[in-house]
């Protein structure tokens, strides 16, 4: 299968999940063309299956991602497609802020009016070594809410990568039509 990967990405955490999704898919023997959506990726339609990655800043998605959904919406509604939203709250077991992130998700899906057949929540990383003053502020403050790490010497990584392969072995069946 010849799959797509288009990734939004500030701290690079997205960037990790895509490319260990990428090589998986590849171990697997499928075709992956992976693109950062600052680049401006086109014709999603030209591939079997696609699988979009967004990080959540200040409660809301990658602008390039939203850009590519927008551009490429006949074809992700149309084809195979899966969302992987990427946070800090996904980390943590909240239930308030857990609800808030499925909000986001929601409205961001319904505003672009994709239907994907997967969307998956996956934990980010806290990069505290690499913020700056600004930065490192408010995550402090997302951490301490949602249960993260407030500890602003020591980055810390969430992202459950057990989790990761089982959404991209669920999509790759769900892709080649095979019955769950
Ligand atoms: C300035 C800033 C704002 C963030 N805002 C949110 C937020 O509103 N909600 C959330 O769950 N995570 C938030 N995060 C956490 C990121 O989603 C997490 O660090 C993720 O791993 C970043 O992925 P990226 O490196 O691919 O951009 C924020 C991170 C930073 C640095």
């Amino acid at each position: 299968m010849k799959l797509m990967i288009v990734y939004g990405t500030v701290e690079g955490q997205t960037f990790k999940i895509a490319k260990y999704l990428q090589q998986q898919a590849e171990k697997l023997g499928h075709t992956v063309i992976m693109y950062n959506a600052i680049d401006n990726p086109v014709n999603a339609g030209a591939y079997d299956a696609v699988i979009v990655g967004s990080s959540i800043h200040v409660g809301g998605y990658n602008a390039a991602v939203k850009h590519f959904v927008k551009e490429n919406i006949d074809a992700l509604n149309t084809m195979p497609s899966a969302f992987v939203s990427v946070s800090l709250t996904a980390a943590g077991t909240d239930e308030e802020s857990w609800k808030d992130l499925e909000h986001i998700t929601e409205k961001f899906l319904d505003e672009m009016h994709w239907k994907p057949a997967l969307v998956e929540q996956v934990a980010g990383a806290l990069l505290y070594t690499q913020y700056d003053f600004f930065k490192k502020f408010i995550m402090r403050m997302i951490a301490k809410k949602s249960g993260g790490s407030t500890d602003t010497g020591t980055d810390v990584e969430y992202t459950d990568w057990v989790k990761v392969n089982e959404f991209l072995n669920k999509f790759l069946l769900l892709a080649q039509g095979v019955p769950a």
